[in-house]
This record gives C-alpha cells, sequence and structure tokens, in this order.
C-alpha cells in the first residue's frame, strides 16, 4: 500500500512539474519561428474558425495570412479577445476549452516583435488539418436541412423546420450534432426529436421541409396561421395522436460544439422512425444573398440507456422567477438574481447561461445546505456571440438541499456597444404567445443545468471520453 502511495505522489508530482516546466520551455524560447512554435498555436486554437468556410472573417492557414494579420493577432490575443473563451478559467475548467497560456500569449508577443520569422518549410505544417465538419468524430447519419435562401439586406428570420429518418429497426442514439451552413449568420438552433412507434405512427416523409415565421408585427410571430397549424399538424401520427417529443436533443448558438456524454448516459431510444423539428431557427441580419444548407450529424450506439438526463432551467421561461424582475431601465446598469433549491442529489454534467445583448457578466455557483460552494461558472465579459454550453470535465456533485444561484449584470448604458437601442431604451423579457421573445433585442437571463440524478462514484466519471 505505502509503495502504491509513494508512486501515486511522485506521479503526480511529475505531472505537475511537466505543466510547469511546459511553460518554462515557452518562456525560454527567445527567438520563435512561425514552423516550430507559431504555428501549432494557430492549428491548436483557430483554425477551426479561421479558414475558408469557418465562422471567422478571414483564414489563418498559411505563414503569409498569419503574418499579414500578425499585429491584430498580437493584440486580440494578449486582450483574450481570441481564442473566444468567455468562462474566466481560474474558476472552472470544461472539456474542450480553448484559451492560451499566458506563455503561448507571451511566445506570440515576441514572435511578433522580432519580425515573425517564418523558419523552415512552413507550407508543410497546415497539411492535415481536420475538416471540422464534425467534432465529435465520423458521424453515422448526417440529416441535410432544407436550404434556406438570405438576402443581403434581411433583417433577423425565424424558420420551423423538420428533417425525418425513416428506417425499419430501432436503435440507440448517442449523440446528435448540428453543424451550421452560414456560420457567420446562423444564430440559434433549438432541436427536438419526435419519435414515432406504434400502429398509427407516421407515414414519415423523408423530405427536408420549413417554413417562415418571421415576426410581421411589432408585437411578435403569428403562430396561429394555417401555415403554422398545418405544419403542426404534419408531426401528429397517422390518427391524430401526439407522438413522443423528446426536449432540446441538440442545441446550437454561436460557438457551440457538440457533446457527446459515456456511452449509456443521455442515450436516446428510438423505433428507428423519427423527424427532428428545429423550432425558432433564427438568423442573423444577413449581408449577403447566400443559401444556408446546415446539417444534423447522429451518432448510433449499440449501448442501451443507462441513465438518463434531465434538464433544469433557472430564469427566464424556466423554474425560478428573476429578482428583481427583467426591466432594465435606458443609462442603467442592473444586477439580478435567480435561485432554485433542489430536491435531490443531482450530477451536474453541463450548464449553459443564456443572456442578449444587454448581458454584462455572469456567476453562478451552489451552496450546500452545510454552506460550500460548489463553483459552476463564472464569466467576467459576457460576450453575446460566444454562448457555450459548458460540459465538466467530471461530473458535478450537488446534495439535495443546495441551493443553486445565478447572478447576472445588464448594460443598458451607452458605454455597452452592443445595445441594440440608440439611445438606450427601456429593455425586458418580452412574453408573448405563453414563451419569451427571442430577438436579440429583447432581453433574456436563464441558466440552464444537465444532470442525472447522483450515484456514488459519479464525481470520479470523466466526461471527456467522447470529446476528442
Ligand atoms: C470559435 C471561433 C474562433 C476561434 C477559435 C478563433 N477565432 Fe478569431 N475570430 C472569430 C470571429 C467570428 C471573428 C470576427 C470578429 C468577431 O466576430 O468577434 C474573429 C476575429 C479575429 C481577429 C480580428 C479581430 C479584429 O479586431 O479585427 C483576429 C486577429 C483573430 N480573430 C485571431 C484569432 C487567433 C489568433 C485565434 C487563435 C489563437 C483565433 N482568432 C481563434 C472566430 C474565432
Amino acid at each position: 500500500m505505502k509503495r502504491i502511495l509513494v508512486a501515486l505522489i511522485l506521479f503526480v508530482g511529475v505531472f505537475a512539474c511537466t505543466q510547469v516546466s511546459k511553460e518554462a520551455d515557452l518562456d525560454a524560447i527567445q527567438n520563435p519561428t512561425f514552423t516550430e512554435h507559431i504555428a501549432p498555436i494557430v492549428i491548436n486554437h483557430c483554425v477551426r474558425c479561421h479558414r475558408t468556410g469557418g465562422g471567422a472573417p478571414f483564414a489563418l492557414t498559411s505563414f503569409e495570412k498569419v503574418k499579414n494579420k500578425a499585429k491584430t493577432i498580437a493584440k486580440v490575443t494578449a486582450a483574450r479577445i481570441m481564442p473566444p473563451w468567455p468562462a474566466d478559467p481560474n474558476y472552472e475548467h470544461y472539456v474542450g476549452e480553448n484559451f492560451l497560456s499566458q506563455s503561448q500569449i507571451n511566445l506570440i508577443q515576441r514572435w511578433v516583435k522580432n519580425g515573425c520569422v517564418e523558419g523552415s518549410n512552413s507550407s508543410n505544417v497546415f497539411k492535415n488539418i481536420p475538416t471540422y465538419e464534425s467534432h465529435l468524430g465520423k458521424p453515422d447519419l448526417v440529416l441535410s436541412l432544407d436550404t434556406v435562401l438570405l438576402h443581403s439586406g434581411d433583417l433577423d428570420r425565424f424558420f420551423y423546420t423538420r428533417i425525418s429518418y425513416n428506417e425499419p429497426h430501432p436503435k440507440y442514439i448517442r449523440a446528435i450534432e448540428f453543424v451550421p451552413g452560414q456560420q457567420k449568420l446562423l444564430h440559434h438552433f433549438n432541436g427536438h426529436l419526435i419519435n414515432y412507434e406504434g400502429p398509427s405512427a407516421k407515414n414519415i416523409q423523408i423530405n427536408p421541409f420549413k417554413i417562415e415565421i418571421t415576426p410581421t408585427n411589432a408585437v411578435g410571430s403569428p403562430r396561429e396561421t394555417k401555415e403554422v397549424m398545418d405544419y403542426q399538424r404534419s408531426l401528429l401520427n397517422e390518427d391524430g395522436t401526439i407522438p413522443e417529443r423528446i426536449h432540446s436533443v441538440v442545441n446550437y448558438l454561436p460557438g457551440v460544439k457538440g457533446v457527446m456524454y459515456p456511452d449509456g448516459i443521455g442515450t436516446i431510444p428510438v423505433s428507428g422512425k423519427f423527424t427532428i423539428v428545429g423550432n425558432d431557427v433564427h438568423y442573423g441580419p444577413s449581408s449577403k444573398t447566400v443559401v444556408d444548407g446546415s446539417k444534423i450529424n447522429i451518432f448510433f450506439t449499440n449501448t442501451p440507456p443507462k441513465r438518463g438526463t434531465g434538464e433544469l432551467m433557472l430564469g427566464t421561461n424556466g423554474v425560478s422567477k428573476i429578482v428583481p424582475p427583467l426591466n432594465i431601465p435606458p443609462n442603467k446598469i442592473t444586477k439580478h438574481v435567480t435561485q432554485f433549491t433542489i430536491g435531490e442529489d443531482i450530477s451536474v454534467l453541463t450548464v449553459n447561461p443564456h443572456l442578449h445583448l444587454l448581458g454584462k457578466n455572469l456567476i453562478a455557483f451552489a451552496v450546500k445546505p452545510n454552506g460550500d460552494t460548489v463553483k459552476l461558472i463564472h464569466i467576467p465579459k459576457w460576450n453575446f456571440k460566444w454562448q457555450y454550453f459548458y460540459t465538466f470535465k467530471k461530473m458535478v456533485h450537488i446534495p439535495r438541499g443546495s441551493t443553486i444561484f445565478a447572478v447576472a449584470e445588464f448594460d443598458n448604458t451607452v458605454s455597452n456597444p452592443n445595445n441594440p437601442h440608440h439611445p438606450p431604451q427601456m429593455v425586458s423579457e418580452r412574453l408573448e404567445y405563453g414563451g419569451s421573445s427571442m430577438r436579440a433585442s429583447d432581453e433574456m437571463f436563464q441558466f440552464i443545468i444537465t444532470y442525472l440524478g447522483y450515484m456514488p462514484g459519479d464525481e470520479q466519471i470523466s466526461l471527456e471520453n467522447g470529446n476528442p
């Protein structure tokens, strides 16, 4: 036993040293070259967006391209604007987190100051960059959504969309991933799964289909039109009964990557005949005429579901009210809290804070009955553009009787560059048609937790398995 302990201490010691020495190694490099030192940073932290067809406005996939932007790169990396990672890494860590260490930032500074030295064979280093069609590996099934034509000058547009799959055998779905076509314009996709089972199961139409539901007036969308009713009816079973609907099986917001939990967790059993419906698919204003062809990647598994996930939503449309209510007067910075006490032990997998354009910062944590705090997330500088789903590296246990708090500040002054109103106006949650408005110029405050009922040992379960 003693020997194992010593070995363990040695191992932990060595591990900690490698981390430190890695940083020290970078600090020791006085004359970094692009090929040897800068390209690996760019490939690991930047090109997934900065490539042709990526979400960023320009590619960083060659020495010349990086060199042309070198000064701005030095500036935005030092300011930690790029890569975009709003969560404070000194507070909590997550799967797939993407930020630069201080030593990496300093290395870029030295490289630029020394005149951007190329090094040898720089063109070789970009030969094998992945295509990033998926963040989860090779999907078993790719469903293409109905294409949407967006015109130059379009303002926000909203759609309902559906795509179906039909084959004779029941299946287990392990993960579903949304792949946006027009990354720069697609703002929001919230997908539900409808599972058709039994003798009156719908005779499914395979063709993808969509209808536009963009509001035509200031009050909100005309959800009761015949077209919308026909669409809703098209999702029912053959005999008009309502099929099983599993909510929020796939969500997308800018910067969001798909999540794959350990096999057996969050698995969705389906009959083989199912439809994915995208509700309120939201495109932001467009300055070009383009076609969006987004896709849904599906990953099957043979492992039957072991544990189902639950979703707890605090704030707007959720289980807990916002105090004080979310009314943000012009020229004011306001602070709001939403809190909820849980009645069972849970293991948290993922958290997703959601605010709109006036969001300034957010912190969320749980306070246990014994007074200890469980850190969930801190976003010191809210950025509307980068609203990730943050999956913990290991499950986080929150005991029954704990209170979960989410606290957010909103900035409705002229110094908020994202303020949608000039001059600032009163901004609120706008509740309509039984739900809240999705328009970015109205405000929202949500904190969404994906969790399992707790089982002893959960704290040790890594959530990184499925995430390369
Ligand atoms: C998740 C996607 C993503 C990643 C990862 C990313 N960028 Fe960006 N980058 C963007 C987008 C989108 C923009 C356009 C500005 C914006 O939308 O904020 C941008 C803008 C920039 C700009 C221009 C900023 C300006 O003010 O003109 C630079 C320079 C830049 N990125 C460098 C980098 C570098 C260097 C990395 C890696 C260390 C990186 N980016 C990682 C998406 C990304």
